[in-house]
C-alpha cells in the first residue's frame, strides 16, 4: 500500500514541502513505514541534500509486537494515523529505539501518551538521552551487544522473532544499536547504511541511481568514524546471514546487499589503516557541539587522514584515554563552565591522556555558558604543544560560514597529517615519466563558486589547469580537483559553478592572489574585481578573459583528484582579440 499526500496539511509550515508515507511489507510479519520527505534540501545545516529523505520506521509482529523508531516531528499529523490503521497503538509491546536523533524519536513522546504502558528498549545512553528529550515518565529497558528480546511465535506464519543487539556506537550518534531479527534475518540499522534519497522504490534496485548519494551520505556520517564501522562491521560478521539492511534513510538495502557492504568495509580500511588520526571530541547534546565537530571531521578526511569521532559524554575511560593518547591531533570544544560530575571526569581524562608533540586545536561549542575558548586555548597552550589552528571562535549561532570554515580548519590539519605520505608519493615518479609527464600542458583558470547569500553564504575559488573539454552537445567540461582542495565541496552534483579564463597577456596578479594561503574561511575575493551577478554559480572575475558557467553532472572518484564533469549553460568572452594564458611544466608530479 503507497499513501500519497502531498503537501501533509499536517506539515508545520508550508515551507516544509512535500511529504508523503509508505507502507509495505517487507518480510515475514514485518511492515515498513516510510516518512518521505521530498523536498527537505538540508540535514544540519552543512549537509547539503540533492534527493530530499526518508525517516523508516518498522513494525515487527510476533506473539508480541516492536516498533522500530518513530519518525520526524512534521510527520505527527499523518504518521500516527497512519500507524493507527495498522495497529492500536496500545497493543505495541515494545518500542526499540535504535538512536535518538529527532529525525526518527520525534513522535516517541506523541506514542508514550498514547500508551503509557509500553517499554522502551535501547542501548544505556540512550535511554539518559530520552529522559531529557521526552520529558515524560515511561517503562525503559536498556540493553547492549549480545541481549535479546524474544517476539514469541507469530501464530499466522509461524515465525519466531527474536532480536539480538548489537552496540554500534558513533555510528552515527554514540547511543545507537542494531537490532536483527533472527526470524527473517533482517538488520535494522537506522542511520548506518543509510542515505538520503526519497523515491517510492522501497528497496535498492537501483544501485547506479543512489550509488553517488549512499557514497556522500558515508563520507559526511560515517567515514569520520570508521574505526567504529569496522568494529560494527565484525559484530555483523558473527550474524548468521541478513537477508534484508532496514535502514533509517532511503531504500533498504536487498537485492545488492554484498555491494554495500564492500564499500563500507573498503572505505573503512582504507580511512583507519594504522596510519596517524586526528581525535575530534565533542560533548553530545551539548550546543552545536556534535555538528561542527562533524565538519572539523569532513575536513580532516577531505585529506586522506585518519579522523575519529570522540564523544566525551559517552565514551567509556578507558576507551577515551586510548583513543587520546593514540592520536597524532587532538581537536577539543569548549565546554560546559560548570559541567556535571561525569563530565568533568572525562575532561580530566582527556587532559591527562594528552601527549607531548600531539597537534592541539580547540573550537567554540557555542552551548550557551561555555567555558570561554580562551582559557580552554591557553590549557592546551600550557601544554607546550603545537597548535592545529587557530582557536575557531563562534560568536552566533552557527550558519553555513561557520561549517566551512571549521571543514577548512579539518583539512589544513588533515594535510598536516598527511604531509609525509604526500611528500613521498610525490618523489615516487619515476624520473624520466615524471619529465614526459610534465609535457601534458594546459590552460590557466580560476574555478569560483558560491552558494546562499547573506549570512548564510559559502564561497570558494581555485587556480587550475586540469581543465579540458569534454563533450559538443550539450557543451561540457572537465575540472580535475584536489580532494583535499577547499572548493571540492561546492561541487557536489547539481551545484554550480564558473570557470574563469584566465588572459595570456594579464593573468599574474590574479594567479598570485589566489594560490595565497588562505585561513579557514577568509573570503578569497576582497581585493579582485568580480562581476557579482554576471553568471548563476559563482563571482566572474573582471579581468577574466571569459567566463563559463557550469553545472555539475556527474563526478569520477580518481585516486587523488574528483574528475568533476559538467555542463556548461552559459559563457562569454570580454575581448576577442586576447589570447588564453597557457601553463607550460617541466615536471608531471606537480600542477
Ligand atoms: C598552475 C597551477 C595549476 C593548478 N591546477 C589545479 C587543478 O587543476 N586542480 C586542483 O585541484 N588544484 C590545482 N592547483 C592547486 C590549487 O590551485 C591551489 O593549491 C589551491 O587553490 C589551494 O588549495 P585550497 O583552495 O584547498 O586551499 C593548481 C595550482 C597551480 C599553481
Amino acid at each position: 500500500m503507497t499513501i500519497t499526500s502531498p503537501p501533509s496539511p499536517a506539515a508545520p509550515t508550508p515551507a516544509a514541502g512535500r511529504l508523503s508515507l509508505q507502507c509495505e511489507a517487507i518480510a515475514a510479519d514485518t511492515t515498513a513505514i516510510r516518512s518521505l520527505d521530498w523536498d527537505r534540501s538540508r540535514f544540519d545545516i552543512e549537509f547539503g541534500l540533492r534527493n530530499g529523505t526518508t525517516y523508516n520506521s518498522f513494525l515487527v509482529r510476533g506473539e508480541l509486537t516492536a516498533l522500530i523508531d518513530t519518525s520526524h516531528l512534521k510527520f505527527a499529523g499523518t504518521w500516527l494515523p497512519l500507524l493507527q490503521e495498522q495497529i492500536d497503538p496500545r497493543s505495541i509491546d515494545y518500542l526499540i529505539v535504535s538512536h535518538t536523533e529527532p529525525d526518527h524519536s520525534g513522535l516517541i513522546g506523541h506514542l508514550i501518551d498514547l500508551h503509557p504502558e509500553i517499554e522502551i528498549v535501547g542501548s544505556k545512553v540512550a535511554i539518559q538521552f530520552l529522559e531529557h528529550q521526552v520529558h515524560r515518565p515511561f517503562r525503559s529497558r536498556a540493553v547492549k551487544s549480545g541481549d535479546e528480546l524474544d517476539l514469541g511465535t507469530n501464530p499466522d506464519s509461524g515465525v519466531q522473532h527474536r532480536f539480538e543487539f548489537l552496540s554500534a556506537p558513533n555510528l552515527h550518534w554514540p547511543d545507537t544499536i542494531f537490532s536483527f531479527d533472527h526470524g527473517t534475518g533482517t538488520l535494522y540499522t537506522c542511520d548506518a547504511f543509510g542515505l538520503h534519497y526519497c523515491s517510492e522504490q522501497l528497496f535498492d534496485s537501483d544501485p547506479g541511481a543512489i550509488a553517488p548519494d549512499f557514497r556522500f551520505y558515508y563520507e559526511c556520517l560515517m567515514g569520520p568514524n570508521a574505526r567504529s564501522v569496522l568494529q560494527a562491521l565484525k559484530r555483523m560478521d558473527a550474524l548468521p546471514e541478513i537477508s534484508t539492511i532496514a535502514v533509517g534513510h532511503g531504500p533498504l538495502l536487498r537485492e545488492h546487499l554484498s555491494l554495500w557492504l564492500d564499500d563500507y568495509r573498503a572505505w573503512s580500511s582504507q580511512r583507519s589503516a594504522g596510519e596517524a588520526y586526528a581525535a575530534i571530541c565533542y560533548v553530545s547534546q551539548y550546543g552545536f557541539c556534535d555538528r561542527l565537530s562533524q565538519a572539523i571531521a569532513r575536513g580532516v578526511a577531505k585529506a586522506e587522514a585518519g579522523v575519529q569521532l570522540v564523544d566525551l559524554r559517552a565514551t567509556d575511560p578507558q576507551e577515551l584515554s586510548a583513543l587520546i593518547g593514540e592520536a597524532s591531533a587532538v581537536v577539543v570544544p569548549t565546554w560546559p563552565a560548570e559541567p556535571d560530575p561525569e563530565l568533568q571526569a572525562s575532561i580530566g581524562t582527556l587532559l591527562a591522556a594528552l601527549k607531548p608533540k600531539q597537534w592541539l586545536a580547540c573550537y567554540d561549542a557555542y552551548g550557551g555558558n561555555d567555558e570561554p575558548i580562551d582559557s580552554v586555548a591557553g590549557t592546551l597552550r600550557s601544554l607546550n604543544a603545537q597548535e592545529a589552528f587557530t582557536p575557531l571562535r563562534i560568536r552566533q549561532v552557527p550558519g553555513a560560514a561557520d561549517y566551512q570554515r571549521c571543514e577548512e580548519a579539518g583539512t589544513d590539519l588533515g594535510q598536516l597529517l598527511s604531509r609525509a605520505k604526500t611528500i613521498a608519493a610525490m618523489k615516487a615518479l619515476d624520473a624520466d615519466l615524471d619529465k614526459a609527464l610534465g609535457r601534458l600542458s594546459g590552460g590557466l583558470y580560476v574555478v569560483t563558486a558560491r552558494q546562499g547569500h547573506g549570512e548564510a553564504a559559502r564561497s570558494g575559488a581555485m587556480v587550475a589547469s586540469w581543465v579540458s573539454q569534454a563533450s559538443f552537445e550539450p557543451p561540457g567540461i572537465t575540472v580535475a580537483v584536489a580532494k583535499d582542495r577547499a572548493i571540492e565541496s561546492l561541487m557536489q552534483v547539481g551545484d554550480r559553478f564558473v570557470l574563469n579564463i584566465l588572459r595570456e597577456d594579464n593573468h599574474q596578479k590574479l594567479l598570485r592572489h589566489f594560490l595565497r594561503r588562505f585561513p579557514p574561511g577568509a573570503d578569497r575575493f576582497a581585493g579582485v574585481t568580480v562581476l557579482e551577478e554576471a553568471a548563476e554559480g559563482g563571482p566572474v572575475l573582471g579581468d577574466a578573459l571569459a567566463f563559463l558557467g557550469c553545472r555539475v553532472a556527474q563526478r569520477m572518484e580518481g585516486p587523488d583528484h574528483w574528475i568533476i564533469y559538467a555542463e556548461v549553460e552559459q559563457g562569454k568572452v570580454a575581448d576577442n582579440s586576447a589570447s588564453t594564458a597557457v601553463h607550460h611544466r617541466k615536471v608531471g608530479n606537480h600542477y
